[in-house]
């Protein structure tokens, strides 16, 4: 017998991640109905109580979120609508029907002031509109009581979607010089790495295990960092197929402050989140950060 699966946010990177990982099993033990925000806009309380009931499944997975970190903070009512009420509304039904919830929130729940990595206990206190948002999103979740598994991550990017990957790749083939901010840490985390932990989470979930978890790529590296990386591994896929480099070379990546770079909303200079909870409960771990890069890069060749 399958396991009915209610998919949001199917053309979003970490949607879009999963489908694909669904699709790959053969004799899945899924049945997977994903939906778009045609076929199930998150703003509307009603439409998501209609579409649950009708579909009556028996995991609802949610990666559909309002992901424009800067316009939140001009668009706080929509922010929270789909960031905070949705979850709570999916929470609900899922509750009801004696369902489970797998959603996802963000390393902008924490100020970024904490010298090590941070872990699911340390203290949130998010920066901006958009992490309130999906704050307010977890406790809603917590409330409800609903079996749920909430997966922070961080800088999400891949072969499919909008993402500093792809900026970097258009910037650096335009340009012979970039300026990039150094003083933020993080996990640039793929969306298909997210996708085959979910997976693997999946087959192992006991409804006892219910909670949040941090799960990005392992290691760390600055958005600097990472916007070399790219370059370099970009050039050297070029190289062995012996095709052009990018017009900027990571010599001429030049490293700025945050201050230097302002946004409307504020983001945390430590984005770093420890997995090890993860590990101890699910046997999970993720690739290296630069490892997984490579990989997302050799889908676009
Ligand atoms: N992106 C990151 O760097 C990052 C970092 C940390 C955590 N996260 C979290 O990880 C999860 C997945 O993020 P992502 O990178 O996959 O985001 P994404 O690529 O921006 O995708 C978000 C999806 O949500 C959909 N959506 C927006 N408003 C909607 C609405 N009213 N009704 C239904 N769907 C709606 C979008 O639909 P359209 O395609 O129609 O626009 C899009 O498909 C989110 O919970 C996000 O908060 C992301």
């Amino acid at each position: 017998m399958q396991k009915r699966i209610l998919l949001t946010g199917v053309n979003g990177q970490v949607g879009h991640a999963l489908s694909r990982a669904f699709a790959m099993y053969e004799q899945s033990p899924y049945e997977v109905i994903g939906l778009d925000r045609n076929q199930l806009d998150l703003s509307d309380k009603t439409a998501i109580r209609r579409v649950v009931q009708d579909i009556q499944p028996e995991v609802i997975i949610n990666p559909a979120a309002y992901t424009m970190v800067d316009k939140a903070e001009s668009e706080a009512e929509l922010a929270y609508a789909i960031n905070a009420t949705a979850p709570r509304v999916l929470a609900e039904e899922a509750a009801k029907m004696g369902a489970r919830l797998i959603h996802f929130s963000t390393d902008y729940v924490y100020a970024g002031v904490k010298s090590a990595p941070y872990i699911e206990e340390d203290q949130t206190q998010p920066l901006s509109v958009y992490g309130k948002s999906k704050l307010a999103g977890e406790d809603a979740i917590h409330a409800v009581g609903v079996p749920h598994l909430i997966f922070r991550t961080s800088w999400v990017y891949g072969a499919y979607g909008k993402n500093f990957m792809k900026t970097i790749l258009r910037l650096g083939a335009e340009r012979d010089e970039l300026r990039i901010v150094a003083d933020q840490f993080g996990a640039p985390t793929s969306s298909s790495a997210i996708a085959e932990a979910i997976l693997s989470v999946m087959a192992r979930w006991d409804s006892a295990l219910t909670g949040t978890y941090h799960l990005v790529n392992a290691g760390q590296t600055s958005w600097h960092g990472f916007a070399i990386a790219i370059v370099q591994e970009y050039n050297r896929i070029q190289q062995a197929h012996h095709l052009l480099p990018l017009k900027v070379s990571p010599e001429n990546i030049h490293a700025i402050s945050t201050q230097e770079y302002p946004t409307p909303a504020a983001r945390p200079a430590n984005s770093c989140l420890d997995c090890s909870k993860l590990a101890r409960d699910f046997r999970v771990t993720l690739p290296d950060w630069r490892a997984a890069l490579v990989f997302e890069l050799l889908k676009l060749t």
